[in-house]
């Protein structure tokens, strides 16, 4: 088994990252964070140990920083790496497009040239059903599919770097598993350990919760005449704790190919009416919300094929749409209790 074997979780503080960190305890491998906390907090730390009763190593620090980064490879042997570091906001990505190439691509190379100096062949990356790009909507998208034309530098920063790892694996031994996820949501069975967005949130379950707690005013929907049943954009919400488990599952998955893809997601679509509503149902909080214009590069519907994941992984969703929403709501109410920000 893989007792003690240490993984460097970049961006390990983040979202994903921090729930990521709590799978691997639990499955006894030891992660080790590194985070410059630009969209995140260092006392996500203490939340991971309240969770597991376990003390995790944390580097703050930048992955743009090539010495810093080796500084933590010189410290530790590690057996792979899940990178999760990058900036995420679509829009923003849109604004300051050299911002997001620098910071997703310059942390991306830095740590390939960490990996090969110090002979680390597994590495998960972090990738997004953008990739599939705009021409795919409104069927469930598989990994055969060609990759797309992304609708913004933060798609194109994923794009990129699946193809520099595609071409580095060709020449070298590193074999890296991309994670091409939908959307995750949701937050620790606990409580204790959920999303922490820096300002106004852009992803909406976050907005919802946020707006439930009385710190936003009202959600607005963007859009209602999209080519879905009830004119909402839909998407494939996955529950943050799965997503976390598929990673693990990938540090372990052996395979004869340079590459593997894998999509998370549940495979079911539900619109942004259809989560408002069941947010309002299970939580028993009416929402305040609007109907507002459509957001720039939003598509109908993104839904995933996850036959691949099933079969190859061995990974199966374990928890429902409704308990992303109340584990969530859990956690807005934790953090706002326990001035966690
Ligand atoms: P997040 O912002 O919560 O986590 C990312 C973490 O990376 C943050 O803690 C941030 O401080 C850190 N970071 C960013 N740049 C860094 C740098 N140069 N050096 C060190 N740390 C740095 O985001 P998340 O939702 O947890 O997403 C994790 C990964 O998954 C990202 O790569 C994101 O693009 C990808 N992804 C997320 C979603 C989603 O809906 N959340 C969907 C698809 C893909
Ligand atoms: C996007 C990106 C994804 C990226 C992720 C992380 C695409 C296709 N997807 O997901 O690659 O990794 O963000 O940030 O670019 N909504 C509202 N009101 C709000 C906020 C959102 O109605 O206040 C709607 C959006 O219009 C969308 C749905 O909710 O239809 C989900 O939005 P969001 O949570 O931002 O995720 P995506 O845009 O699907």
């Amino acid at each position: 088994m893989s007792e003690s074997k240490e993984i460097l979780v970049t961006g390990g503080t983040g979202f994903i990252g921090s729930h990521t960190v709590v799978a691997l305890f639990e499955q006894g491998y030891t992660p080790v964070i590194l985070d410059n906390c630009s969209n995140s907090t260092p006392s996500i730390v203490k939340q991971i140990s309240l969770i597991t009763g376990k003390e995790c190593t944390f580097y703050l620090g930048d992955m743009r920083d090539k010495a810093f980064l080796k500084s933590v490879f010189e410290k530790h042997s590690f057996e792979g790496v899940i990178h999760f570091a990058a900036f995420k906001a679509v829009a923003e990505s849109v604004e300051k497009p050299l911002y997001y190439y620098d910071n997703n691509l310059t942390s991306l190379i830095n740590l390939l040239g960490c990996l090969e100096e110090f002979q680390v062949n597994k590495i998960v990356f972090s990738s997004s059903c953008t990739v599939y790009g705009v021409e795919n909507s409104l069927k469930p998208l598989n990994e055969e599919m060609p990759v797309g034309k992304p609708n913004s530098p933060y798609g194109w920063t994923k794009w990129m770097a699946e193809q520099m790892l595609i071409d580095i694996a060709g020449k070298t031994d590193l074999r890296p598993v991309f994670l091409r996820y939908f959307n995750p949501i949701g937050a620790h069975v606990s409580g204790k350990l959920g999303e922490l967005p820096l300002g106004p949130p852009n992803n909406v379950l976050p907005y919802i919760t946020q707006t439930a707690a009385g710190l936003r005013k009202e959600l607005t929907i963007f859009g209602k005449d999209y080519d879905t049943p009830d004119g909402t954009c839909v998407r494939d919400y996955i529950h943050v704790m799965d997503v976390a488990k598929a990673h693990v599952k990938s540090l372990s998955y052996s395979f004869d190919s340079t590459f593997e893809v894998f999509n998370l997601g549940t495979g079911k679509g539900t619109s942004v009416l259809e989560l408002v509503q069941l947010f309002e149902k299970v939580t028993g909080k009416p929402l305040n919300y609007q109907f507002g214009p459509r957001r720039s590069g939003d598509v109908d519907a993104l839904f995933a094929d996850v036959s691949k994941a099933k079969k190859f992984l061995n990974w199966n969703t374990e928890r429902t749409i409704e308990d992303a929403i109340l584990d969530a709501w859990k956690w807005e109410q934790y953090r706002l209790e326990n001035e966690i920000s």
